[in-house]
């Protein structure tokens, strides 16, 4: 049996989430063969501010930044595709939706069953979405996917990613802690190999994404699936309002970018904080709709 597993990064989450959830898998005797999605031009570590707000419009717009062709050789036989990423500007980060968009990778999931892993802040419901919607569009057979994310409350995790993506600062210090996923969780990740070897043995993955959930792979929160769905719809917006300047770096969306980039820091720090209150206030009329958008979100893999 064999486990071809794609893979970005830029700091090694994605990699070591990956090799957690595979290492079961590996004990077991399966091959895995890991390949790293690169992009024709990298992209910058750590980044400037400007280098990192002026990526929004195509990341929002699901206009990503051209891969490298990604390499198929020696898993043309793969059992099961994995494809571990992360979440940029709610959306899949622009080398995952090029990998998504990419007409070989279409050929080679289609019709084999393929898991996702998300590492990120605390936003991956949005990006979800578009993947389970690139999957189906590429004839894939999704089975089950895994999200990690950094544990602190929403505020809290602002702080330590800006730290961590802007300075390279990822242990905790001063008043800002650890950003990003815990080495913990992240060697706990392995729990989640075992529905998997099990499902690859059987060459059944029809009850796999259930016995992931049970196991705690979606760390659902209703309040921040709120905020993204919002902030999707306005990100949306301020895109094509940036692009009306121009493509990826134009000098002359600048200020746009700049706009949005005060937009970004008042929507978390202000006004999520106030939507907060509103949203447990009316939180018993919004029970059915969560329900029903969790149910959907969990476990409509197919879904265009
Ligand atoms: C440009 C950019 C945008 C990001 N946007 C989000 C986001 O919308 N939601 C989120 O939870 N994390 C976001 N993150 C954090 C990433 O999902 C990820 O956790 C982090 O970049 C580390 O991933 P890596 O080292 O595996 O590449 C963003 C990171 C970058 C670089």
């Amino acid at each position: 049996m064999k486990v071809a597993v794609f893979y970005f990064t830029q700091t090694g989450q994605a990699l070591a989430i990956a090799k957690s959830v595979c290492q079961p898998v590996e004990a077991a005797g399966v091959e895995v063969v890991y390949r790293a999605i690169e992009p024709v031009t990298p992209f910058p570590y750590p980044w400037s501010y400007m280098d990192f707000f002026q990526l929004m419009p195509e990341t929002r717009l699901y206009m990503p930044a051209p891969i490298k062709e990604p390499d198929f050789s020696g898993v043309e036989d793969a059992d099961l595709v994995i494809l571990s990423g992360q979440s940029w500007y709610l959306s899949p980060s622009q080398p995952i939706e090029a990998f998504l968009q990419n007409e070989r990778a279409r050929a080679f999931m289609k019709g084999r069953p393929v898991v996702t892993l998300n590492g990120c802040r605390n936003m991956w419901a949005m990006g979800q979405k578009e993947i389970r919607k690139q999957l189906a569009l590429a004839g894939a057979h999704y089975v089950g996917y895994i999200v990690l994310q950094d544990e602190h409350p929403n505020l809290v995790s602002l702080f330590s990613i800006v730290s961590w993506l802007f300075y390279d600062k990822k242990d905790a210090h001063g008043l800002i802690p650890h950003a990003g996923v815990t080495d913990s969780n992240i060697s706990a990740a392995s729990r989640f190999g075992t529905p998997l070897l099990k499902a690859l043995k059987n060459a059944d993955f029809s009850n796999l994404q259930q016995e992931l959930v049970d196991l705690g792979s979606v760390p659902y929160r209703s309040f921040l699936v709120f905020v993204e769905t919002v902030g999707h719809r306005m990100f949306g917006k301020w895109a094509k309002f940036c692009r009306k300047k121009g493509g990826p770096n134009a000098q002359e969306r600048s200020t746009r970018i700049f706009l949005f980039s005060l937009y970004v820091f008042f929507a978390l720090l202000v006004a999520s904080p106030i939507a907060l209150v509103l949203y447990y206030a009316t939180y018993l009329l919004r029970i059915p709709g969560i329900k029903r958008k969790k149910k959907d979100l969990l476990f409509n893999l197919a879904d265009k």
